[in-house]
Order: C-alpha cells, then structure tokens, then sequence
C-alpha cells in the first residue's frame, strides 16, 4: 500500500495540485487526515467489491451527504437504505428507453438553437455554450414548457447552488467534519428558497391540472409504488427534482466540452465523425431518436472521451464494517475514494492510455479487461440512473454542432482539468468556432 502523506501536504493549495498523478500510483494508496483513514482504491476487482459484491458494507461518505443534503434533501444522490430502494424504484422506469424517446425531440431543438447562434470565425467558450444547452435541455425534459418563464431564475439559483456547494472542493477526498462542509450563508438560503418556490409552484399547478405530459415531472407524478401502490409526496418529489436537475447537466455538459477538446486536437477522428453525421442526418440539422443507432461513432468518440476525461472523477464511500481487498485490510469507518480518472488511465487496462482512440470502443473491440475499468457513470446499484439519457443528449448535441460547425483549438494554449467535485477544463475551453464548407 503506498503511503501517502500528500493530502497533508496539498491541503488548501487546490489549484496546484496534481491529484490525478498521485491519484494513479497503485492499487489501494492509504493516508490518514486529522485522524481519519482514507484510502485510494484504483484496481477494478477491488472497486467490483465495494460497488457490487459487498455493497451492503459501502454507503455513500457522510462528508458527501452532508454537503449536498442542505441543497438536496433527500434525492436519489445522497439517499440510503430502503429509502433510496424505494425511490430508485420509483424513478426507474422515467429512464427506461421507451420513456426516454419522447425527450429527443426537446434535446434537438435546444441543440440546433445554440449551433444557430454561432458566428463563423468567433473564438467561444464552449464549456459557458454546453451549460447552457445541457441546463435548457434538462429544465425543459424534467419540467416541459411550465418552466420557460422561470428558465433564467432557475439557472442562476444552480449556479449559485454549485458554486457554494463546490466551495469546499474536493468533498470526497475527504473525511471532514460536518460544520466544514455544510454550505451556509445568504446567497445559499436565497438560491435554495427560489429553487424551491418554482419547483413547488411548478408541482402544485401541474398536480392540480391532472395532466400528463412527455417530460420527466410527469412521469415521476405517475409512479407509484409495485409493492404500496403509493406515489410520491410533494417534499420527495421536489427532492428528486432539484437532484436531477443538478446531477443532469453539468456532468454531460463536462463530457460534450472534453468531447470537442479532443476533437479540436484529433483530426482523423473529428473527419470519421463528420462523416457519420453528414450520412446519417442528409439536410437535417440534428438526429432523431432512430437515427441514434445509427450513429456508433458518435457513441465511440463520448466513451472515449468520457474515458480520458471523466466528469464524475471521483467518488467516494465509507466502510461500514471491517473488510479484506485482496491483501488489503479494510477497517470499519474507512473513508474509501474512487477514481474513475485513475483506473480510465492504468496501462494494464487500456493500452496508450493516454491516446485518444474512439476505436477501442468499436462493437466487437476487446473486451478482456475487468467491467469496472470504465466506470464513467459508477457502478452496481447506484449507478447513474441518468446514463442512457445522457448518451443520447451527448449524440444529440454533438452531432447537431458537427453537422455545420468546426471547432478548432486555440494554437499555443494549454488545456489543464481543473479536479473540483467534476473535472472541468482550467479558465474554460475557448476554441474557435468554423462553419464547415459541406455544413
Ligand atoms: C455524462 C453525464 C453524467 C455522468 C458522467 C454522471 C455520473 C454519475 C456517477 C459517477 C454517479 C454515481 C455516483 C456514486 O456512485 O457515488 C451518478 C449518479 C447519479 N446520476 Fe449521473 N451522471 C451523468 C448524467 C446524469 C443525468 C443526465 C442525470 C439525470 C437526468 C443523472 C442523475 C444521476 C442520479 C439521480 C444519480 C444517483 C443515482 C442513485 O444513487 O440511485 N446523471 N452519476
């Protein structure tokens, strides 16, 4: 086990700190931090073990629930035990593919607006242009049309939101005491009370109407309950709401930014993919649902990139009661963090790590490396349960910018992650932004 008294050492100096490297030396890396025992866990057999196998013994860390909870209640992120059972259960089926189709022509339209304002030859940042579709795109497909009026008050009091939550910075890399890591203050409880007056309104008016609409709030009003038969009551509904409000942007929009990055920096791929879109689209401006399926490169190029760049790069658990990892010893009370960044980079499991190569992820590719080698939406029971709805928003968007735009990189500049609760690009990501000649 490598000692690691690096934490000590880096603590307050966020911004130079080179976690990833550290992050990566070996399969299980141990430090203690004001008493407490953290262990870095990179080797896929022994992050099976604690996502899967012995799942019961890992729930999430305190340090995480503590943050999140005064913004997120109880939703699906930071719930445990039969609660989150029950609400996983719930929410479930407003994911299921069928469910998720009615939502492609809403991710569409929002896609083929922001390429329409893009001006050729303008230099623009595209992580400030994929917030801001991916925010529509999820106010639109959890609220359908009852939030347009409020589109701009919502999208402030989630940023705010993030912004003071994030505050603390590497929430779970550590194991810090309550007082530390609860967000407070005016700016918080303002954001936190107008988030909660539209989503209350939006609830009430949408329960008194009795109608059922194609976006995910009526779906969850519908769910009930196999077992009870009951549904959800109005606190865990805006619970759930404000959760997948927040768990469903910026993550995707990190992956669409990596996305073009590494597009701007890989020619050959960038012209397989332009080519997959202008096939499959014809005159059209952004894919269908159909059309997906069509689009395997598409899909290649986000697991690639996801795989480089993970937007969740790092989570983290606490050991209930005592466990064995291989040879290691895992002790009760054990704070345990996750990397996919790291175990995305091990060279056993993916060789030329480094390398962007969208083809190792090529129906039919090699498949001989463990399952939890790539876990860009975790693992096990909570895994993301947004996962298929972001791969389908991924596709969307990209293939709508592709169809008529070039996005070249900055020469000379360097493009650094910035490791905070997601791993986003330092300062943004300029590029400039070419309107193609076949476009
Ligand atoms: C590229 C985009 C996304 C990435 C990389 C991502 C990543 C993740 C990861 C790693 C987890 C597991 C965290 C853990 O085990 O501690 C998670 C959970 C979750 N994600 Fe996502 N996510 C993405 C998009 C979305 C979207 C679009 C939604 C909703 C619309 C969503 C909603 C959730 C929720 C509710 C959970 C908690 C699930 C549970 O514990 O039952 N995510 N996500």
């Amino acid at each position: 086990m490598e000692g690691a008294s690096f934490l000590a050492r880096t603590l307050g100096l966020a911004p130079r700190f080179d976690v990833m490297a550290t992050l990566a030396k070996g399969p299980v890396c141990y430090t203690k931090l004001l008493g407490k025992r953290i262990y870095f866990v990179n080797d896929a057999e022994y992050v099976k073990r604690i996502l899967l196998d012995n799942v019961a013994n890992y729930p999430k860390s305190a340090t995480y629930r503590n943050n999140l909870r005064p913004f997120l209640g109880d939703g699906l992120l930071i719930s445990e035990g039969d609660f989150w059972k029950r609400q996983r259960r719930l929410a479930q089926p407003a994911f299921h593919l069928r469910r998720l189709k009615a939502l492609a022509a809403a991710m569409a339209d929002a896609a083929v607006r922001m390429a329409a304002g893009w001006q050729h030859g303008r230099v623009t940042d595209v992580m400030i242009e994929m917030n801001a579709v991916t925010m529509e795109i999820v106010a639109r497909t959890l609220f359908g049309a009852d939030v347009s009026g409020n589109i701009g008050e919502v999208g402030e009091a989630m940023t705010v939101l993030q912004e003071e939550t994030g505050r603390v910075g590497f929430t779970a890399f550590f194991d810090l005491p309550e007082f530390l890591t609860r967000p407070r203050g005016r700016r918080f409880g303002d954001a936190v009370a107008t988030l909660d007056r539209i989503v209350n309104r939006i609830v009430a008016e949408r329960r008194a109407s009795g109608e059922t609409r194609d976006d995910l709030l009526s779906m969850l009003l519908e769910a009930r309950d196999e077992e009870t038969g009951e549904g959800m009551t109005d606190k865990q509904l805006r619970d759930e709401l404000v959760t997948l409000f927040l768990a469903g942007h910026e993550t995707t929009a990190i992956a669409l930014t990596w996305t073009f990055h590494l597009l701007g920096q890989n020619p050959r791929a960038e012209a397989l993919l332009q080519a997959e879109v202008d096939e499959v689209l014809g005159e059209r401006d952004a894919p269908s649902f159909e059309d997906l399926e069509r689009l395997p490169y598409a899909r290649m190029v986000a697991e690639e990139a996801m795989r480089l760049y993970p937007p969740a790069y790092v989570f983290s658990r606490r050991a209930a009661g005592d466990d064995q990892l291989g040879p290691y010893r895992m002790p009760a009370g054990a704070h345990i963090v996750i990397s996919p960044y790291a175990l995305h980079r091990r060279p056993d499991y993916w060789p030329e790590p480094d390398a962007f190569w969208p083809e190792r992820f090529a129906p039919g590719a090699r498949t001989d490396r463990p399952k939890l080698a790539y876990l860009p939406f975790g693992g096990g029971a909570r895994i993301c349960i947004g996962n298929s709805f972001a791969m389908m928003e991924h596709a969307i968007v990209l293939a709508a910018a592709v169809r008529h735009w070039q996005l070249e990189s900055i020469p000379g500049r360097d493009v650094k992650t910035e490791p905070r609760i997601t791993l986003r690009p330092r300062g943004g990501l300029p590029m400039r932004v070419m309107r193609r000649a076949a476009g």
